[in-house]
């Protein structure tokens, strides 16, 4: 099997459950305590030995890419001041020169449609889907073992955690089938589902290992939930020619598309660090 060396990250959406915040600014720049959301998602593909990473932006994305980018002025105004430190971290968060590239998804025609737009881009290799809004925490442990599950096993892989009853319809719901090992075969996906409809309260969050062949299906997908085209039904639909696995989220998830989750992450991975952790747990105590 060939190596997944591809990251695909859809950064063309709206972002209005966070507006105004997000009015003139990509929801995936909101911070978690000191980096961005985006930033999460890149570090994890680049620790689970992604090499090349495709943005799918939108109209007022650019700072995303000044994001990546060298800031001249900002450099070298800090290397003038002698703060070699945060001149370092900033080297630091730059992935190498070649290694992004950027294709816009011109209309927001869902999730789907924005994969399908960097088909030439990914080319004949398969590839991992990462959105920014699910942060993984610990990272790397469920992109490192989804990996494998493809190397191994060619399927297409989903990562997945238990969702209450009354949350089906905000994720993409899997019917599962037998488990081996390593994962769990899916005979069956749906997008947001009513609870009635729902085949399990397993949902998928926002990991995929895919290969290229998705592309054909999302070619033919027509809009489905919300109207728009959903990765969920090209998955579903290629289930008559690869098979799907799911594997069980190891860690957990915060989902930041939601103001409650981006508050919990904050929280929590302030209160993991040496550098904040004992004031934050001192205001949390006085807040209490
Ligand atoms: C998308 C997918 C959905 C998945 C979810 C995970 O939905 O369409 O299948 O479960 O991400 O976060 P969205 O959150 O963009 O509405």
């Amino acid at each position: 099997m060939a190596r997944v060396k591809t990251a695909v990250f859809p950064v063309a959406g709206l972002g209005t459950r966070f507006l105004p915040a997000t009015k003139a600014f990509p929801k995936e720049l909101l911070p978690v305590v000191d980096r961005p959301l985006i930033q999460y998602a890149v570090d994890e593909a680049l620790d689970a030995g992604i090499e090349s990473l495709i943005f799918v932006t939108g109209r007022g994305k650019t700072a995303i890419e000044d994001h990546f980018d060298v800031s001249y002025e900002l450099e070298a105004t800090l290397a003038a001041r002698n703060d070699f430190e945060t001149l370092a971290l900033l080297q630091d968060i730059r992935p190498q020169p070649g290694q992004v590239v950027y294709v816009r998804q011109m209309e927001p025609l869902g999730l789907g449609h924005a994969v399908w737009c960097a088909r030439n881009l990914v080319g004949s290799e398969p590839f991992a889907v990462i959105l920014a809004d699910d942060l993984l925490h610990p990272t790397g442990g469920a992109l490192n073992a989804m990996i494998d599950e493809h190397e191994t096993t060619g399927a297409n892989v989903v990562l997945v955690q238990e969702v209450s009853a009354t949350e089906t319809s905000r994720y993409g719901i899997i019917d599962p089938g037998e488990r081996s090992d390593t994962a769990t075969n899916v005979t069956g996906i749906v997008e947001k589902p009513g609870p009635g409809d729902a085949p399990s309260n397993l949902g998928v969050i926002g990991r995929y290992i895919l290969d290229p062949s998705i592309m054909d299906h999302l070619a033919t997908t027509p809009s489905g939930a919300s109207e728009e085209i959903q990765l969920t039904d090209g998955l579903a639909a290629s289930l008559k020619d690869r098979e799907l696995h799911a594997i069980t989220n190891p860690g957990v998830r915060f989902d930041c598309g939601s103001k409650i989750g981006l508050i919990e992450a904050t929280i929590t991975i302030a209160l993991e660090r040496d550098d904040l952790g004992p004031q934050v747990k001192d205001l949390l105590r006085r807040l209490g």
